[in-house]
């Protein structure tokens, strides 16, 4: 039913609203996106859970809009007609809204600007596996469950499926919670914690360490933002403080000749030690890259750096002591991945069903994990990992 006192009903979600209806009267219903208020008329964007709505207010209708703040719940009668706008071909223009329940606060969080860098940059959200045949990143920490007549584990990271996945969709990104058995009782390791995953064909370790830099600032930009306007109760000083221009970027070997030159006693191949990343930390403060890494320090899928097969195509992102991403460039030739995965002491047979996928033409492809409980940390000026997490799971927490 379309006018009268209907108040809830809706005709069309906005998946529906497109130029077959020109002429015709619709009702919508859905959130405020956007006011956007250009003097004699209103255009308001009307999201639902289908898309967005531009919708035309004029004349007397624009009375109603005095109080109307972004989020709030509205309902619109109005009619199709063909638009300008670059990214609608068809607007309502409104005869009747009616504001069902207003937005008193803004929310904390922009729920439909969730991840817009990745968006922009045409990723595609995924929902991945958290009970797997096989680990993802080796056998190390890995929870073993009984599942039915047969043993499963809990996924350690969404690896595995992301790189399987941007052969359909060529970008994906995913945030989700994953599980490592974590033996050793730390400020920064959870055995529950939540991953920001991203992967994508085409690129390579150097662009998708482009993106996280890219990502990171972003953030940062958005929450200077929501801190200045007060939705967020941070030290704006040293939020400002992290947020530089760029992002440097270290090779492994210039921290280990830094390090060594400091003192520390690091042989150029082995990892780095909790001890020489706090070093590292003292000299390199706020956030930086540590790339090429030994390949025999990283996992099966990373590929070798085409100068140098010691080392590997990867980087992660610290800040002072504490790593926040992994990531870098994968193996997209199958045998070079079963070599690998036999070189580690893993069993190729549980890797059989990831390995076919290969068979059907994987591009080169690079990605990055980044460990968003830790990111917290940072941006909240907190030490220990399980402040920032509602219910910490560790060696000693299993309840409440
Ligand atoms: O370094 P990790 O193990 O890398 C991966 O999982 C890769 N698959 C990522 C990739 O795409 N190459 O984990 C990624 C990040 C870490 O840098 C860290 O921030 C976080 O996840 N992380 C943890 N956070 C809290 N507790 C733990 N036990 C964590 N393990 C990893
Ligand atoms: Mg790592």
């Amino acid at each position: 039913m379309i006018g009268g006192d209907d108040r809830i009903h809706r005709s069309h979600y906005a998946y529906q609203i497109d130029k077959s209806l020109v002429g015709k009267m619709v009702r919508i219903a859905g959130w405020v996106e956007e006011i956007r208020d250009i003097g004699k008329l209103v255009f308001l964007l009307i999201r639902d859970v289908s898309g967005l709505v531009q919708t035309v207010i004029t004349g007397k209708h624009l009375q109603a809009l005095k109080d109307l703040t972004r989020h709030s719940i509205v309902v619109i009668s109005g009619t199709i007609q063909t638009g300008k706008a670059k990214d609608f071909d068809v607007e309502v223009k409104v005869d009747q809204i009616e504001i069902i329940s207003r937005a008193i606060q803004p929310l904390p969080l922009d729920p439909a600007n969730r991840m817009s860098v990745l968006q922009s940059e045409r990723f595609i959200e995924v929902l991945t596996p958290k009970i797997i045949g096989a680990a993802s990143e080796g056998g190390a920490n890995l929870f073993s469950v009984n599942y039915f007549d047969t043993k499963a584990f809990l996924a350690q990271s969404p690896q595995l499926y992301k790189e399987q996945l941007i052969l359909a969709m060529d970008r994906v990104f995913e945030i989700a919670p994953y599980f490592r058995a974590e033996k050793s009782h730390t400020v920064r390791h959870l055995s529950e914690f939540v991953s920001v995953d991203i992967e994508a064909a085409f690129l390579d370790s150097k662009d998708v360490m482009d993106l996280a830099e890219k990502v990171l600032l972003t953030v940062l930009d958005h929450l200077i933002v929501s801190v200045e306007g007060g939705s967020v109760s941070l030290n704006k000083e040293s939020i400002l403080e992290l947020r530089r221009p760029r992002i440097e970027r270290y090779s492994y070997k210039h921290c280990v000749d830094i390090l060594n030159h400091e003192g520390e006693q690091i042989v150029y191949g082995e990892d780095l030690s909790d001890s020489a990343l706090r070093k590292l930390g003292e000299i390199y403060k706020g956030f930086y890259f540590i790339t090429d890494w030994p390949l025999k320090l990283k996992p099966f899928y990373i590929h070798e750096n085409e100068s140098d097969p010691f080392l590997s195509e990867s980087f992660d992102l610290q800040f002072g002591y504490l790593e926040l991403i992994s990531g870098g460039r994968r193996h997209h030739d199958s045998c070079k991945l079963r070599r690998r995965i036999i070189d580690q002491g893993l069993d190729p047979s549980r890797f059989e069903d990831h390995l076919r996928v290969y068979e059907w033409g994987m591009p080169p492809h690079s990605g990055w994990g980044l460990g968003l409980d830790r990111l917290m940390m940072v941006l909240t000026n907190v030490q220990n990992i399980r402040e920032v997490v509602l219910y910490p799971r560790d060696t000693q927490r299993l309840h409440p």
